[in-house]
């Protein structure tokens, strides 16, 4: 079959990347022009985690395109709560609707429903691993507010460990020439070095450091991240990072002119409302670049033949992948399916080593 399914940004071209940005950009040009261009389509938005910004996106993305939207934002709401497996609701939810974009809090969830599903399905976010969608956003932003996606400094500050859009952002960005970035945080809350190895991989320049006043004069961008108290193992251990990192006015007067702020939102305090007003803040209108960006994928999903997803050759592996937080854990009938990569056996699902 056709891969149609959106699980990690990593599979796209960068020639299918632009594709779906020249696409963004043309919608928000002209969008009476895509009124009708999903007539009688149906999006399922499964969403098994909260979300404001990406579920309403997508809902909104399909009903300006002329489509309709089903789906559920509490789980316990679905048969879910009487102990349906995902393989069912996905078999099913696959008979009514053309695309699926699904949110879940275990790692390689979306991996697992598109196995299942016989329409495209879109990763909204799978626990701590990926959100390409967030990421679709990130770039049709800067592509339309910095005019590239090359040669840039790119600070990252916060809960680089759990955040899945500073992995997704990195992965991305670092495709592009000329890319390098700051990595922003505590020691505990530093990338997981699977990053690190691509950046190794990718020839991408890359600094740690531990202080966002320090870092902040010479960045392009300054992508700030929210620390993510719902994937920490207990209240003591959020409370000793939540107030390391703040965007305040005395930092953002030491950065350029020409710096822009981003965030995937939410936010809680990890920058100050005094700077909504600056400029430079361009997070709430990111949020609405990634409705357009949204809006052409979901079109480049349904309407172009030619927009196929590469697959990863994958094998069937005797070992059951051992990370505490991956699908596989919860799924039981999964099968272990793996690939190979840098001679290691990696899980499909969560992209963590296997043996
Ligand atoms: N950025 C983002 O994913 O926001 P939501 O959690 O509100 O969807």
């Amino acid at each position: 079959m056709t891969n149609k399914n959106l699980i990690d940004l990593e599979a796209l071209s960068v020639d299918q990347i632009a594709k779906l940005i020249k696409k963004a950009k043309k919608i928000m040009q002209s969008p009476a022009d895509y009124r009708h261009a999903c007539d009688g389509k149906i999006l399922a938005t499964l969403f098994y985690e909260p979300s404001t910004r990406t579920q309403m996106s997508f809902q909104t993305a399909m009903l300006k395109l002329g489509g309709r939207t089903i789906g559920f934002d509490n789980p316990m709401n679905s048969s879910v709560s009487k102990g349906e497996n995902l393989k069912d609701t996905i078999s099913v939810i696959g008979g009514y609707a053309d695309i699926i974009a699904i949110r879940h809090p275990v790692e390689g969830t979306a991996k697992a429903a598109s196995l299942y599903s016989g329409v495209p399905l879109i990763n909204c976010g799978d626990g701590g691993h990926l959100h390409p969608t967030q990421t679709l956003t990130d770039i049709v932003t800067l592509s339309c507010e910095k005019g590239r996606l090359d040669h840039m400094k790119i600070g990252v500050c916060g809960d680089l460990l759990n955040g899945r859009t500073v992995h997704s952002l990195i992965k991305t960005l670092a495709k592009y020439e000329g890319n390098s970035f700051v990595l922003i945080s505590t020691k505990e809350l530093s990338v997981p070095l699977y990053i690190i190895d691509i950046l190794e991989k990718n020839n991408c320049k890359y600094e740690i450091s531990h202080s966002l006043s320090d870092a902040i004069s010479d960045l392009d961008v300054l992508y700030m991240t929210r620390i993510q108290r719902e994937r920490f193992k207990s209240e003591d251990e959020y409370e000793a990072q939540k107030n390391v990192f703040v965007l305040d006015r005395e930092k953002l007067d030491r950065a350029r002119d020409d710096m822009i702020i981003l965030h995937p939102l939410p936010r809680v305090n990890e920058i100050t409302v005094d700077i909504d007003d600056d400029p430079r803040a361009l997070y709430f209108k990111q949020a609405q670049y990634g409705m357009y960006g949204r809006m052409a994928l979901i079109l480049l999903l349904l309407q172009d033949e030619d927009f196929v997803i590469a697959s990863r050759e994958t094998q069937l592996c005797s070992q059951h992948c051992n990370n505490p937080k991956c699908v596989t854990q919860s799924e039981a009938y999964l099968p272990n399916l793996s690939y190979r990569k840098l001679g290691m056996q990696m899980c499909d699902f969560c992209d963590k080593r296997i043996d």
